[in-house]
């Protein structure tokens, strides 16, 4: 039988109920489907840095690197490891090692769920450049402590990243409506921005039968709640994708549905399978965190591994959950119930 090997990080807080409940409603789908997940679980944490003062162990790439996909639950856990300690220990190396580049976030109501906007007809796939940008780290600090101190965090764009990135989102864009919104701040930010715009047109030479319009990454923070029915494929820079994927997961009925892909679309290492949202210590230990962008996270999965008939029947058995008001509104279901509801769909 077909077996597609797993590496498992649940990672912090709700990191753990969400990738239980995404397990097992995977492994459902795979006995269906007559595939095999075989999952191994990493135990890579900020309470793994409290006992081994490390996030991941000094080979934990080269461990990662012999998985067909990773499926994280979120890292992080402020009141006892710094963010940018845990984070830059664990999450984003894996993105860069990997050369995940397209991170991809579906933005769309499930079925039975309202969305503060009120509003159904928004269909949105956001792709975030994932390696560079805002986030690649390049920076420091000098004269630390005293009122000379100075903190420097340079962004870098790179010609091959942002072409990578605008390629790839322009094929999606082919592949869905034809439309594709390319977001900058080129009126402020006059060399990295003015050059991801006009890259953005040279692509579009090459792209005539998709409709390219670019867009300050301001407007677009207001068109995404005024006119998301607008929007088909949103192309954005790390930072901008980032907030930007909040907002899309504000419009869609809040973080418990908004998943994610870290995609390498050149299959040369594994692709990284996670929601968007955190490890939410303010409801850590109440039971209620929302399942579904999770389990969301694992069909992008599946379709990632070929796995389409099984993805499109988790995706089937999450709409028909919701369509019965289960999981619709946040802290109304708790997390296993959704789970049952959407394992009982399933079958
Ligand atoms: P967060 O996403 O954890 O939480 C923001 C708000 O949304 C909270 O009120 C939380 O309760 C709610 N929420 C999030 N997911 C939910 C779910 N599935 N169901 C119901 N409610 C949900 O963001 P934060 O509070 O800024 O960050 C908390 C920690 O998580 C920090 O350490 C942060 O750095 C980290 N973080 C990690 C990732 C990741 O691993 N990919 C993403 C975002 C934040
Ligand atoms: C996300 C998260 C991460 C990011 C943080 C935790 C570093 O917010 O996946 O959206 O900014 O990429
Ligand atoms: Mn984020």
């Amino acid at each position: 039988m077909k077996t597609h090997n797993i590496a498992i990080i649940k990672g912090d807080g709700i990191g753990h109920p969400v990738v239980d409940a995404a397990w097992q409603v995977l492994q459902a789908a795979a006995k269906q489907s007559g595939f095999v997940l075989a999952g191994t679980e990493m135990p890579w944490s900020c309470a793994h840095y409290k006992e081994t003062g490390v996030m991941m162990p000094a080979d934990g790439i080269e461990t990662l690197r012999k998985y067909d996909a990773i499926l994280l639950g979120a890292v992080g856990w402020p009141a006892e490891v710094p963010d940018a300690v845990s984070l830059h220990g664990l999450l984003l190396p894996i993105r860069k090692a990997f050369d995940q580049y397209a991170n991809v976030r579906p933005h769309r109501l499930l079925p039975g769920v309202e969305g503060p906007l009120r509003h159904g007809g928004f269909d949105i796939l956001c792709i975030r450049e994932n390696t560079e940008g805002e986030y690649a780290g390049a920076g420091g600090r000098v004269h630390q402590g005293t009122a000379q101190e100075v903190a420097v965090e340079t962004a870098i764009f790179t010609r091959m990243g942002v072409e990578r990135i605008l390629r790839f989102a322009f094929a999606q864009a082919r592949a869905r409506r034809g439309k594709l919104a390319s977001v900058t701040k080129s009126n402020a930010q006059k060399h990295s921005m003015v050059f991801w715009d006009e890259i953005t047109r040279q692509l579009a030479a090459e792209h005539p039968d998709v409709e390219v319009t670019s867009y300050h990454v301001d407007a677009m923070a207001a068109r995404m709640v005024t006119a998301p029915e607008s929007l088909d494929v949103v192309v954005a820079s790390n930072l901008f994708g980032d907030i930007l994927t909040d907002l899309g997961a504000a419009i869609q009925g809040g973080l418990g549905f908004a998943a994610s892909a870290n995609l390498n679309p050149d299959r040369k290492a594994p692709s990284m399978f996670e929601p968007v949202h955190g490890s939410a210590p303010d409801i850590a230990h109440l039971g209620i965190a929302n399942p579904i962008a999770a389990i969301w996270s694992g069909a992008m999965m599946l379709e990632h591994l070929g796995e389409k008939a099984a993805a499109d029947r988790v995706m089937a058995a999450l709409g028909d959950t919701t369509g019965r008001g289960i999981g619709t509104v946040p802290g109304k279901d708790r997390t296993d119930a959704i789970t049952a509801a959407v394992l009982s769909a399933l079958s």
